[in-house]
C-alpha cells in the first residue's frame, strides 16, 4: 500500500514538468547546457534516439522504463496519474524538458477500449473480433480495420495501441481466441501483421502480443507452456515472425505465462535470441500488466518497460529497484541505456515525436462503422446450406427469429479489449456484470435489420427461454432462424458450446427450415449440425453485426468468409480432450496445431479449416508451380461458375516428407469475381513452409525431393495438385522475405 501511494506522488511530480511542451526548440537545462528537443533531432530513428539518450539524466531514463495503469484501482488503493487518458490501460510519463511526449496506451485489437473499472465508458467503433477478421482471409480488410481503430486511438490522444494479437488457437477453449487470428501461423501472421500495419499508418505504435505461447487463460499468470523449440518455431513463433515482417510493430508485449520454465518476460531465448538477434526486430518489449517478476533478470533478458503499475502491486522497474540492481552490479548502465534507446527509437520511427497526438479530435463514426461492417460481412462463414435454403427466399412470408437477444443486438467478447458502443449496452445485466464481464451486446439488431431488408415478410421474435413455445412459434412460421451464442472473455477459458444446444434441437425438430446463426468467440461443438439445413458462423461481428448478418442471410452480401479454425465433431478429437489445466501445459501435439493435428491423426472434423460456402460456385484450374527466389509461386485460374458475384478465398496447401502433418497452408488470396469471370491468380509460397526447423542447425532445412502444391476449397477438399522436385536448402534463423 505504501509503495502504491508513493507511486501516485511520483506520477504527480512527473506531470508537473509537462508545461514546457510548447517551449522553443532550444531549451536550457539548469546547468546552462543547451539541449536539442526530440523534434529537432537529426538522422535515422536510431541516431535520434542516441542523441536524446546522451542528454538524459538517470532519473529521466528510468522514468521511461515503468508505466502506470491508466485507471483508478480502488482495491489496490491506486489512483491513476492525472495525465493518463481517462479509463485507459496505461501511461508512461513524458519528459517535457526534452520534448519527449508521454506514452498513452489503449487496448486493443477491435477498437479503443475502456477499462471495466472506469465509471464512464468511451463509446468507440468496435470491429468484429480478431477471429472474424481472420475469417475474411482478406489482407485489405485487416489493414483497413487496423487503420480505422488506429485513427480512433489517435483521435483520443493515444499513441500506443495494445493490439496486434497473434497467439494461435492451439486450445479451442481459450477465452481469448476471439482476440486472435486462428490456428494457422501463416494466416494468423498475415492478418495480424496487416492489422498492425494499418494501426501504425496513423503514426502511432501497435503492439504484437502476447509473446509467447500464451494459448490458454487458465492459470495464465503461472502456467508453463511446454513445447519443444522446433515445434514452437514452426507454429506460435512463426505466426509472430510473419506478423512482424508485415507489420513491424513498434512494441511487443511479453506474456503472463512461462515458456519451458522461465516467465515470458524473463526469457533471454525469446526476447533476445529470437526477437532481436535472429529476427532483427529493433523495437521495445513492454510487459503484460503485472507480468514482470524480477528486476535485473527481466531487464537483462530483454524486457524494456514494465507496464500497468498500480493494477498490480509489483513495481519491479521502479526507479529505486533499478538503481538498487545497478548498485548491486546485477544489471548495467549499458543495459539501462539500451532499454531507453529502444523505446525512444520506436517513438521516433513510428511518428510519436514528429506527429504528436492530441486528445478530443473529431471521429467520423459513420465512415468507421462502414469499415467495421465490411469486415463483419467479409468474415461471416456460411458453414452449411442444404437445398440452398439461403439466401432467404422472397417467398418466405413468415419468419421467426429465436433466442440470442437477436431483437436487440449482437454479442461481443469481454476483458480488457472490450469496446463500448455508443448508446447503451443493448442487453444490460447479464452475468457476469463485472470482471471478466460485463457482457456487452452492441445495439445492431438482426431483427430490425432483417425487417428493413424484407419489408413484405412477417418477421417476429421469440426469446427462446421456453423451448416448447419457441418450437411452436417455429412450427407456425415458414422458416426459423435460431441464434446460438458463446460468450468468451479474457482471464477464463470457455466451454465449447453455445447457449443453448437443446433450444436449437427443439426448434429443428418442429421446423425443417431452420437456419442456425452463431455468435461465438471460437470454435464450438454442433451436436445438432445434421438436423438443420443451414448454419452461419458470425463470430463476434462488431458494432454493425446485426446489419452484416441480415445482409448475408438475405443475399445482399454473398458470404465469403472461411474458417480460420477447425470445427471438431467432439472433444475426443482434440489433442487435449480435457479442460485446460493449471501448471505445466504439455503441448504434445507440437507444431500440429488445429487442422494439422486432425490431418495427422486422420480425424474427420465437422467442418475443416478453410471451409466456407458461397451463393455462387468457384472452379479452379491450370495450376502451375515455379521456383521464385527461395520459395515457389503457384499460379492458377479461379472462375466464378455461378449466377451471382462473389469472393473466393483461394487456398494453396503444400505437402512434403517428414513434416508435423500431411499438409500446411502455403499461401492464399482473396479474389472477387463477377458471374462467369475468370482470373489468373499467383500466390507466393514462403520457403519456411516448405522446410522444417532444425535446432541442430538453427535454421530452416528443406530436404531434396518431391513436394506437392495443391489448390483446395478448404484443407480437406483438394481440387488440383502439382508436384515439383526441389533440391536441399538451408535458410538461417535470420532469413526474411525480400
Ligand atoms: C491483458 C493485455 C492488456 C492489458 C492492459 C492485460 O490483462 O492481458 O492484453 O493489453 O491487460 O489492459
Amino acid at each position: 500500500m505504501t509503495v502504491i501511494k508513493s507511486t501516485r506522488v511520483l506520477g504527480v511530480m512527473l506531470a508537473a514538468t509537462a508545461i514546457a511542451m510548447n517551449a522553443p526548440l532550444q531549451a536550457q537545462v539548469d546547468s546552462g547546457t543547451a539541449v536539442t528537443l526530440a523534434a529537432d533531432t537529426q538522422g535515422s530513428p536510431e541516431e535520434r534516439a542516441v542523441t536524446m539518450l546522451a542528454q538524459m539524466t538517470q532519473d529521466e531514463k528510468l522514468s521511461l522504463l515503468m508505466g502506470f495503469f491508466g485507471t483508478d484501482f480502488p482495491p489496490g488503493g491506486f489512483e491513476a496519474p492525472e495525465e493518463a487518458r481517462y479509463g485507459s490501460a496505461g501511461y508512461v510519463p513524458g519528459i517535457a524538458r526534452l520534448g519527449i511526449p508521454a506514452q498513452w496506451q489503449a487496448d486493443a485489437g477491435i477498437g479503443v477500449a475502456t477499462q471495466g473499472g472506469a465509471q464512464v465508458k468511451r463509446a468507440r467503433t468496435a470491429l468484429p473480433s480478431g477471429l472474424a477478421t481472420a475469417a475474411t482471409w482478406d489482407r485489405e480488410l485487416a489493414f483497413a480495420g487496423g487503420a480505422m481503430i488506429g485513427s480512433e486511438a489517435r483521435a483520443d490522444g493515444f499513441n500506443v495501441l495494445l493490439g496486434g494479437s497473434v497467439n494461435l488457437t492451439r486450445e479451442p477453449r481459450n477465452g481469448r481466441n476471439f482476440e486472435y487470428a486462428g490456428e494457422d501461423p501463416l494466416l494468423a501472421g498475415v492478418m495480424a501483421g496487416e492489422q498492425i500495419a494499418g494501426v501504425q499508418s496513423n503514426d502511432i505504435i501497435s503492439t504484437s502480443k502476447h509473446f509467447a505461447v500464451n494459448d490458454q487463460e487458465t492459470d495464465r499468470g503461472r502456467s508453463n507452456s511446454v513445447l519443444d523449440e522446433a515445434s514452437m518455431r514452426m507454429s506460435d513463433l512463426l505466426a509472430f515472425q510473419i506478423a512482424h515482417e508485415i507489420g513491424d510493430p513498434g512494441s511487443v508485449m511479453c506474456a503472463y505465462n512461462r515458456v519451458n520454465g522461465p516467465y515470458s518476460c524473463e526469457h533471454p531465448f525469446l526476447l533476445t535470441q529470437v526477437l532481436r538477434k535472429e529476427w532483427g526486430w529493433p523495437g521495445y518489449v513492454m510487459s503484460d500488466w503485472g507480468a514482470v517478476h524480477s528486476t535485473a533478470d527481466a531487464a537483462n533478458s530483454g524486457t524494456d518497460q514494465e507496464s500497468g503499475y498500480g493494477l498490480q502491486r509489483a513495481a519491479n522497474f521502479a526507479a529505486d529497484k533499478l538503481r538498487a540492481a545497478l548498485d548491486a552490479g546485477e544489471t548495467s548502465q549499458e543495459r539501462i541505456d539500451l532499454m531507453v534507446t529502444r523505446i525512444l527509437r520506436s517513438m521516433f520511427s513510428h511518428g510519436l515525436i514528429d506527429n504528436p497526438v492530441s486528445a478530443d479530435q473529431l471521429i467520423d463514426f459513420a465512415a468507421n462503422r462502414a469499415v467495421s461492417q465490411a469486415d463483419a460481412e467479409g468474415g461471416i462463414v456460411l458453414l452449411k446450406n442444404d437445398g440452398n435454403i439461403l439466401p432467404l427466399a422472397a417467398s418466405a412470408r413468415r419468419i421467426v427469429l429465436i433466442g440470442g437477444h437477436a431483437d436487440k443486438g449482437v454479442l461481443s467478447g469481454g476483458g480488457s479489449s472490450q469496446v463500448y458502443p455508443d448508446g447503451e449496452n443493448a442487453v444490460p445485466g447479464i452475468e457476469p456484470t463485472s470482471w471478466p464481464g460485463p457482457v456487452v451486446y452492441y445495439p445492431s439488431s438482426p431483427l430490425e435489420e432483417l425487417r428493413a431488408l424484407l419489408p413484405d415478410a412477417r418477421i417476429t421474435y421469440h426469446d427462446g427461454v421456453d423451448h416448447r413455445r419457441a418450437a411452436a412459434a417455429a412450427r407456425n412460421a415458414d422458416l426459423a432462424i435460431v441464434f446460438g451464442t458463446q460468450w468468451a472473455s479474457e482471464s477464463i477459458d470457455v466451454p465449447m458450446h453455445v447457449e443453448d444446444d437443446t433450444l436449437i434441437e427443439s426448434v429443428a425438430q418442429s421446423q425443417p427450415n431452420t437456419v442456425v446463426v452463431l455468435q461465438t468467440g471460437g470454435p464450438v461443438l454442433m451436436p445438432w449440425a445434421d438436423k438443420v439445413p443451414a448454419i452461419v458462423e458470425a463470430w463476434f461481428p462488431g458494432r454493425m453485426g446485426g446489419a452484416a448478418i441480415a445482409r448475408v442471410l438475405t443475399g445482399a452480401v454473398n458470404p465469403s468468409g472461411h474458417l480460420p479454425v477447425t470445427i471438431p465433431r467432439s472433444l475426443a478429437q482434440l489433442p487435449h480432450p480435457g479442460d485446460p489445466q493449471p501448471g505445466d501445459v504439455n503441448y504434445t501435439e507440437g507444431a500440429a496445431v488445429g487442422y494439422k493435428w486432425f490431418d495427422a491423426q486422420g480425424h474427420d472434423p465437422l467442418f475443416p479449416f478453410g471451409h466456407g460456402l458461397s451463393y455462387t460456385g468457384f472452379e479452379y484450374g491450370n495450376l502451375t508451380v515455379t521456383r521464385a527466389g527461395d520459395g515457389l509461386v503457384a499460379t492458377f485460374t479461379v472462375t466464378n461458375s455461378g449466377e451471382v458475384a462473389g469472393a473466393d478465398a483461394a487456398q494453396v496447401y503444400v505437402s512434403g516428407e517428414g513434416w508435423e502433418a500431411p499438409r500446411r497452408l502455403g499461401g492464399f488470396a482473396k479474389v472477387e469475381l463477377e458471374p462467369g469471370e475468370t482470373q489468373l491468380v499467383s500466390v507466393a509460397l514462403d520457403p519456411r513452409l516448405l522446410a522444417v526447423w532444425s535446432t541442430r542447425e538453427n535454421g530452416w532445412v528443406r530436404q531434396s525431393g518431391s513436394y506437392q502444391v495443391s489448390i483446395g476449397e478448404n484443407s480437406r477438399e483438394i481440387v488440383e495438385t502439382a508436384s515439383i522436385d526441389l533440391p536441399a536448402s538451408y535458410l538461417s534463423a535470420q532469413w526474411r522475405p525480400q
